[in-house]
């Protein structure tokens, strides 16, 4: 596993509407996987790594069994890891001490999340917002592979204020002045909430909360709301997934349908423009506490990254 995803915590890998039965390749958490759906749709994730030989799944097969058909020379593997046929041994041989490298991963709210931990009766599910995001005819999904670190991500998806500076041709009238600002934490959240508008005027209502390892749900007004999970790659990139949620009208399509252009103006227009330029340029991706000169509207930020390394330096703690 990547040395700097968080231990023992669910993180999303992939969209469930995207995974079919037949086998797709991912890299997530420091790893390529291979995901698939077995016959009662179910979804599995292993090392993508044939145990026999090496050869990637990517154009491997899935059986009537929802077994994984190697395509280099036919072995079956059982969605538990076990190889259960090998075509060269004849057709009762199985080759002893060969399994696939499994995967937890489990689907909720339209997502394939993976473990980072060995699943236990009493491992809580994977984090969300309650309320949020569950009417999928109001919501629009995008996700994306991008080049910058997954903390450097999470942080800016808390960022609030650069929306009036960096944004403000793209996205005019929200103002660069923070006021009444509140800032509480748990163990495992952050939430923050304020207004944002301009010098002297009342200014918008937002919140900003987070969830670790990496879920976060601003709410900006209008009725819209945007939940975010970033995901780590590797030490460089971060696979980023966001769900746009509109309560504008009592019609659930039409909300769909302005998601999804609110979604498609956010991601082309302010995100790849505007911020990753600047978010792929920030060094060092993981700052030592002090290195930036945080000021109190970044407190949100700031807690984050708290609360991040207090639950890495769990793990470190548990390998020493
Ligand atoms: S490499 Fe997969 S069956 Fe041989
Ligand atoms: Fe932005």
């Amino acid at each position: 596993m990547l040395p700097d995803a968080l231990p023992s915590r669910w993180y999303p890998i992939f969209s469930s509407a995207q995974l079919r039965r037949a086998p797709t390749v991912v890299e997530r958490l420091g790893e390529r996987l291979v995901l698939w759906r077995d016959a009662a749709g179910r979804a599995h994730a292993a090392l993508d790594r044939c145990p026999h030989r090496g050869v990637s799944f990517k154009t491997a097969t899935v059986n009537q069994a929802g077994e994984l058909v190697c395509p280099y020379h036919g072995f079956t593997f059982s969605p538990k890891g076990p190889c259960a046929h090998a075509p060269v041994l004849g057709r009762d041989a199985k080759p002893p001490a060969m399994s696939l490298d499994i995967r937890n991963v489990t689907e909720a709210h339209g997502l394939i999340w993976a473990f980072t931990g060995a699943v236990e009766a009493d491992t809580p599910p994977p984090p969300w917002f309650e309320g949020l995001g569950d009417d999928l005819r109001r919501c629009a999904d995008i996700a994306e592979e991008w080049p910058v670190h997954h903390v450097q991500l999470t942080q800016s998806m808390l960022d609030i204020y650069h929306v009036g500076v960096l944004h403000r041709r793209t996205a005019p009238g929200s103002g660069q002045v923070i006021t009444d600002f509140t800032m509480t934490t748990t163990e495992d959240e952050v939430h923050t909430e304020g207004r944002l508008g301009h010098e002297g005027a009342k200014g918008m209502p937002f919140v900003a909360r987070l969830r670790l390892p990496g879920l976060v749900h601003l709410d900006v007004g209008f009725g819209l709301h945007v939940l975010v999970g970033v995901t780590p790659i590797d030490a460089k990139r971060s696979w980023v997934w966001a769900r746009y949620e509109a309560r504008l009208t009592p019609l659930p399509q039409l909300d769909g349908v302005i998601a999804w252009l609110g979604a498609k103006y956010d991601f082309t227009v302010l995100q790849h423009m505007e911020d990753l330029p600047l978010l792929k340029s920030i060094e060092p991706a993981v700052p030592e506490p002090g290195v930036d000169r945080l000021i109190a509207p970044d407190a949100g930020a700031a807690a984050y990254l708290r609360l991040y390394r207090r639950a890495l330096s769990g793990r470190m703690e548990v390998a020493q």
